[in-house]
């Protein structure tokens, strides 16, 4: 019977602890599919392909922020095993880098909003500011 107990326990952890992995994993990649679609909207109007709309900058760039923000908490002290993400080792062995980046994204992002750029002239090295942050920690921190 203490066996029997004993297995269910252990099966009731495992799954919690498969399932809480499953869901830091959904959050983050729901997070950078935000700041993705962000950027689809936003890179027309850097490129001035699209009409200079300093609301609707704004308001891409606050997504942004909202997905940034809570971005490194979505990653457990210990690392996951998961086959399906993509997050890199580096994160774990690197952590203080890891954090690091998701700081300067965030605070160029926010650098971005408080200026409130109202041109396209503004807006666009603000811009490519933030998006060179995708490339730098996708480099070291993202399998590909
Ligand atoms: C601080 C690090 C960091 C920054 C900055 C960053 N990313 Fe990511 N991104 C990651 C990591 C890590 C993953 C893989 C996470 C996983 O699969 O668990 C990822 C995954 C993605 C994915 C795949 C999501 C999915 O559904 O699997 C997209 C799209 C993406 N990033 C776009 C961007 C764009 C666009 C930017 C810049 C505007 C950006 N990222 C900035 C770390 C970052």
């Amino acid at each position: 019977m203490k066996g029997i107990v004993l297995t269910v326990l252990l099966f009731v952890f495992w799954v919690s602890f498969v399932l809480s992995a499953n869901d830091n994993i959904k959050k983050r990649q729901n997070a950078m599919q935000e700041v993705r679609e962000s950027v689809k909207v936003l890179f027309p109007i850097a490129k001035g392909k699209s009409d200079y709309d300093d609301f609707l900058v704004i308001s891409m760039l606050e997504q942004m922020l909202n997905a940034a923000k809570p971005y490194a908490s979505y990653f457990p002290n210990e690392q996951e095993v998961a086959s399906h993400s993509e997050a890199a080792d580096t994160i774990w062995t690197d952590r203080s880098g890891f954090n690091n980046s998701v700081i300067k994204f965030i605070s160029d992002i926010e650098f971005a909003l408080n200026a409130e750029p109202e041109s396209l002239e503004d807006f666009k090295p603000m811009f490519s500011k933030i998006t060179e942050n995708c490339q730098s920690c996708h480099q070291v921190y993202r399998l590909k």
